[in-house]
């Protein structure tokens, strides 16, 4: 079982968008794919409440019992787990990322959110310096050196890897949940959807690289 966790400080910065937007894919590659909400706004619960595909599975749980959570995923056969996180730096995202063989940080590609990844980089290092990478989100489309220049600035000051793929600003990526979609699924030739395939496709990389069994 390959674990992710969405975490970041920030609320609305893109981390359920990323965890669907994640899962979708992955289930629809095959694998036994459960996305666990932690998340007391429970979006992504929602989301498969308006959504007609059997897959992914979502779960919501209360953060106490993540690591519980986690084992039962692990017993009834998932192979695939996206935890989705509430937007604070509380236990909730220590525990998930303590839990995770890969943590996911989405971040808008502006100063005032970058700022905040300096929390983000004290509780990685709290929860043992898991695998880590930053997903710029809602770069414009026409802004690659802004992206460029966010990149520079995550990694030099903050020290963190960051995704060598970014999310732009689409309307797909509103668009897809109202009917519990990804974007990928309402478009499949879309960018929205080809960005997070590829974004995809890098995770699996790591997933390639050796599984790391926490639980
Ligand atoms: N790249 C994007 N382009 C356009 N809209 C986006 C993009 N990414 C996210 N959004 C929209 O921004 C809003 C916030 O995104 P999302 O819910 O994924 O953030 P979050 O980090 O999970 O927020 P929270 O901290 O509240 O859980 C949603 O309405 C989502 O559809
Ligand atoms: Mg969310």
């Amino acid at each position: 079982m390959f674990t992710i966790s969405l975490v970041g400080q920030k609320g609305g910065s893109g981390k359920t968008t990323v965890a669907l937007g994640l899962a979708v894919p992955a289930s629809i590659a095959g694998m036994v794919t459960a996305v666990i909400d932690v998340d007391p706004q429970a979006t992504a619960s929602n989301w498969k409440d308006r959504r007609e595909a059997e897959n992914p599975a979502v779960v919501s749980a209360q953060a106490s019992r993540l690591k519980q959570t986690l084992e039962a995923a692990r017993s009834s056969g998932a192979e695939f787990v996206v935890i989705d996180t509430a937007g604070r730096n509380d236990d909730s995202a220590l525990n998930a990322a303590r839990l995770s063989d890969l943590v996911l940080i989405p971040t808008r590609a502006n100063i005032v959110e970058i700022e905040t990844l300096r929390a983000v980089s004290d509780l990685l290092r709290i929860a043992g310096n898991p695998r880590a990478l930053v997903v710029l989100n809602g770069v414009h489309p026409t802004a690659t050196k802004t992206a460029e220049e966010a990149r520079r600035m995550v990694r030099s000051v903050f020290g963190l890897e960051c995704a060598p793929v970014h999310l732009c600003h689409r309307q797909a990526y509103a668009d897809a949940p109202v009917t519990g979609q990804s974007p990928q699924e309402l478009d499949s030739e879309g960018k929205a959807g080809i960005e997070l395939d590829r974004l995809f496709k890098l995770v699996i990389e790591h997933v390639n690289k050796g599984t790391l069994e926490h639980v």
